[in-house]
């Protein structure tokens, strides 16, 4: 795969994405070219990531005013305390509106990074570089930004967009599988979204996908940034459409929430979890059809991964799903909105439900 730039254009903001395989060592020339400029950069590095990559960026920004802020990501420390931390870096070394947040991790250090790039000084520049496939195909698009608290999930952030994304598919090669998965997720959300046309093609290939095969890696990375651009151009700011992205997301949030964010269910695998439970909620409220359900779900029963909710939870977990599912940031006080839907490529995103139906669907769901 040569590299590809897609060009995202919102009403606040118009910015590259840049994709293919080691354009972290090209770092210099993309920012040149996209007219990134900069004095200071703070490197918020996910302590995760091969600390190569870091040396490879450090220099090739060719700076020597950039600091390293090293971050452990993980859904517990998406947190306030964490923000601060990075906006005291800021205060110290004496950043302003010139300069600029690079973010070197996956969706959550992008996140947190977007989030305090939004805040500092009413908002400095933010180049996001997402080494995650989960990052890569959907979190680094799009501008949301945020952190966690104890009612949910990313229930305090901004919509603030990037100015720059440098996806580097080389670095999906030193991904666990389990993160690849992870990333599938995502791709397979986009690809209901979008039409038979996209599924049928993971359907065909998801083998040779999550196996990192070229060029099915690079087409699935691409067709999934395209149909996220193509929604983000349109409802930047999530008042209507963009709703359509957050296909299993409510289910996803309660599940990973409920589970305090433990290892035992991350992000991509909720919202797995998420799309099958939306998939059935909808099969039993007769809103989508026998054949395309039974599609989704036999393809994500063939991921590999456990889907069952009863290995996650019990009869007596429901209270708490619900209390997460009504905290969900789409409800308002009484009804609790669902995306569901109609069938591969008609998504439904006013479907309102009352706390009754979504309990009928758990007890049927959960055995014990
Ligand atoms: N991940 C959903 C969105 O960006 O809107």
């Amino acid at each position: 795969m040569r590299k590809t730039k897609l060009i995202i254009k919102t009403k606040s903001k118009k910015y590259p994405i840049i994709i293919g395989p080691n354009v972290i060592g090209d770092i210099n020339n993309i920012l040149k070219f996209s007219k990134t400029y900069f004095e200071k950069a703070l490197i918020i590095y996910d302590t995760k990531v091969p600390k190569k990559k870091l040396f490879i960026l450090k220099k090739k920004i060719n700076s020597n005013k950039t600091i390293v802020h090293s971050f452990k990501a993980s859904e517990k420390n998406k947190n306030f305390k964490s923000i601060n931390s990075i906006l005291n870096k800021l205060f110290k070394f004496n950043f302003n509106r010139n300069d600029c947040i690079i973010s070197l991790g996956g969706g959550i250090t992008g996140d947190v990074s977007g989030f305090a790039a939004s805040i500092y000084k009413r908002g400095i520049k933010f180049i996001n570089i997402p080494t995650t496939l989960l990052a890569q195909v959907d979190s680094s698009i799009g501008g949301k930004t945020g952190v966690n608290n104890k009612y949910g999930k990313n229930l305090i952030g901004s919509f603030m967009q990037p100015d720059l994304v440098v996806s580097d598919i080389n670095n999906l090669k030193s991904l666990p599988k389990r993160e690849i998965i992870c990333g599938y997720g995502e791709i397979l959300k986009h690809s209901i979204i979008n039409g038979y046309g996209t599924f049928n093609y993971l359907k065909k290939n998801f083998h040779k996908i999550i196996k990192l095969k070229s060029p099915f890696i690079e087409k699935a990375i691409l067709d999934s940034c395209k149909i996220k651009k193509k929604i983000v151009e349109k409802d930047e700011k999530e008042k209507d459409l963009r709703k359509i992205l957050n296909l299993g997301h409510s289910f996803a949030h309660a599940y990973e929430a409920s589970l305090s964010y433990s290892k035992k269910l991350n992000h991509g695998e909720a919202v797995i979890l998420g799309i099958k439970s939306a998939t059935k909620f909808s099969f039993q409220n007769n809103i989508i059809n026998k054949k395309d359900y039974n599609q989704i779900i036999n393809h994500i029963n063939n991921l590999n991964i456990n889907t069952d909710l009863n290995n996650y939870f019990r009869k007596k977990d429901i209270n708490i799903l619900i209390k997460y599912m009504k905290s969900d940031k789409k409800n308002n006080s009484t009804k609790i909105n669902l995306i569901l839907i109609k069938s591969v490529g008609k998504i439904l995103i006013k479907m309102k439900f009352n706390e009754l139906k979504i309990r009928k669907f758990f007890a049927r769901e959960l055995i014990y």
